[in-house]
């Protein structure tokens, strides 16, 4: 049964925003939730998540080391020594889930004949023609002069998060690697280079950080639509009412090409969502500690 409006600016009648559950004693009748990550994409997730969010609190008392708050960080991390060690374990990590994201997507690539179904169509994160369109029509709903508009799987701006954190991550590796390798990296490449690794890795990461803890932060949380949590990168799944209000060009598609039944996914349990609230709500409490610490900084 269909309890969703077809209005998506108005949730159905016992129903709330976001991820919220229908309430009790209102409709009776309870949600359909639809998959929308797998397991694998969300301990990548999780694993990029932990580590970006412990490189940074590791690597910015080395950048801003004169600032008394620097001190006192790298004390509770256990001087600035072990915080060197812990930012170069994260690192690591860092790398591997990044090599094992490009794994999976060389996988899919070949289980699907080649790259072409990877760089095109809806499903694909490559901005397409229909990206531009997305943008104009979001700015004109931005000051009330069209509706709000409705997207497929992935957003404009989910994309460009996607490839901020896919070429950051060569730059911030790249650099990284020849600060931790000097003396191999030194038989390669002149020594100015590694006057150059420096600056680019700190400043990659001042806005790598900038961006994550802010603009990734509020699109994720902080919109009207999904304060003050999303949980759907932890549980994986999305209500019907999320897909029809939010992705209704998805939603549609899916029913057209007759695969909305397929992605059916049972309710995400009480315990997902609660780990996906500690979580979420830690990245973002150390994120926003991060943001204030480097704007003191600067200014
Ligand atoms: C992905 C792989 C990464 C590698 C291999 C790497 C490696 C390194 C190394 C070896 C250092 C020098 C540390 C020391 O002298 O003890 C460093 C410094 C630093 N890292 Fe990373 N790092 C990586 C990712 C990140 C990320 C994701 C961030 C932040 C978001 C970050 C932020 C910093 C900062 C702010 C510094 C201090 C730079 C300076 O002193 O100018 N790093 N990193």
């Amino acid at each position: 049964m269909d309890i969703a409006t077809d209005n998506p600016a108005a949730p159905p009648a016992g129903l709330v925003a976001g991820n919220a559950a229908p309430a009790a004693g209102t409709t009776g009748l309870t949600q359909r939730y639809y998959r929308r990550f797998t397991a694998s994409q969300r301990v990548l997730h999780a694993g990029l998540m932990l580590t970006f969010v412990g490189c940074a609190l590791t690597g910015l008392p080395l950048l801003y080391a004169e600032e008394p708050w620097a001190a006192a960080l790298a004390r509770l991390l256990g001087g600035f020594e072990s915080a060197g060690v812990i930012h170069r374990i994260g690192a690591t990590v860092m790398i591997l889930v990044f090599a094992s994201h490009v794994a999976l997507l060389l996988a899919k690539a070949i289980a699907r004949g080649g790259v072409l179904p990877l760089l095109w169509g809806p499903d694909s994160l490559v901005p397409q023609p229909q990206d531009v369109n997305d943008i104009v029509r979001s700015f004109k709903w931005f000051v009330g002069a069209g509706p709000q508009p409705q997207f497929d799987r992935w957003t404009y701006w989910e994309k460009f998060d996607y490839w901020a954190v896919f070429w950051g991550m060569v730059i911030i590796g790249g650099s990284g690697l020849l600060l931790w390798f000097p003396i191999f990296f030194s038989q390669l490449l002149p020594g100015w280079v590694f006057n150059i690794a420096t600056l680019v890795h700190g400043e990659e990461a001042l806005l790598a950080a900038g961006f994550i803890f802010t603009f990734h932060f509020f699109n994720g949380h902080v919109r009207p639509s999904k304060f003050p949590m999303d949980t759907v990168i932890f549980t994986g799944r999305i209500s019907e009412h999320e897909l029809k209000s939010e992705r209704r060009a998805e939603y549609d598609r899916l029913v057209k090409e007759g695969r909305l039944a397929e992605q059916e996914a049972p309710a995400p349990t009480a315990e997902a969502k609660w780990f996906g609230w500690v979580v979420g709500g830690t990245a973002l409490t150390l994120g926003t500690v991060a943001i204030v610490l480097i704007v003191y900084s600067i200014f």
